[in-house]
């Protein structure tokens, strides 16, 4: 049987991600797997901190590089005191969000390419992601659902385009790891995408 392993959601703001995750977890859960729900940047209350600080409204003037060491720094702190020992003790950690999100917001969408994947090397110390669900929605539509629920963070505030270009790199990401992504129309009601994500979960952990 499968144990020890990270499965990570990833997708545009407003794809309903956060919902989808906890739906994985209580499906994997009612299975009878050992389950341990987490999310990025946080999961730690040193990385809760972390958090609040790269979202903050009120500090526009964070640099990009800044942002980027701060969602590795959140990471490193996850992964160390969470995450790894999980894994080690042959849990299933569900993950909301994960390395691919800083290379699809701050290497494609602040523009600042490969150095993002170095410091985030250095941040997990090899740990990575056994399946990763895609939850896919145009950034238009996506921005849309969240401008409805209001409070937007410094990062969702950003302009459509900084969230194509975000959109853009996943799809990199997603052609450069065929194996482990599984795409799931996120334009669906949740519902529909829960069920979608759960037959493709037992499948896979059938394999
Ligand atoms: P969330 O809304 O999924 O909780 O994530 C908070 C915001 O942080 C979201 O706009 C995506 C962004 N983000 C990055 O830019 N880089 C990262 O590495 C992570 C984990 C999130």
């Amino acid at each position: 049987m499968k144990k020890g392993l990270l499965i990570t959601f990833e997708g545009p703001d407003g794809s309903g991600k956060t919902t989808q995750v906890q739906r994985l977890a209580q499906h994997a859960r009612a299975l009878g797997y050992p389950i341990v729900q987490t999310r990025e940047p946080g999961g730690t209350a040193i990385s809760e901190k972390i958090r609040e600080v790269i979202l903050d409204v009120s500090t526009p003037e964070m640099d990009d590089v800044t942002e980027a060491l701060l969602y590795a720094a959140a990471r490193a702190q996850h992964v160390s005191q969470v995450i790894r020992p999980a894994l080690l003790r042959g849990d299933i950690v569900v993950c909301d969000r994960f390395v691919d999100s800083s290379i699809a917001y701050q290497g494609f969408g602040r523009g600042l390419g490969a150095g993002v994947a170095s410091i985030n090397a250095f941040a997990v110390q090899g740990v990575k992601p056994d399946l990763t669900f895609f939850l896919d929605i145009e950034p238009a539509a996506g921005l849309k659902r969240i401008s409805r629920s209001g409070g937007l963070d410094r990062l969702e505030k950003e302009t459509l385009a900084f969230h194509k270009r975000v959109y853009e790199g996943y799809q990199e990401l997603i052609a450069q790891n065929k194996e482990r992504y599984r795409i799931v129309d996120a334009g669906l009601d949740a519902d529909a995408v829960a069920e979608e994500i759960q037959s493709l979960f037992d499948a896979w952990m059938a394999e």
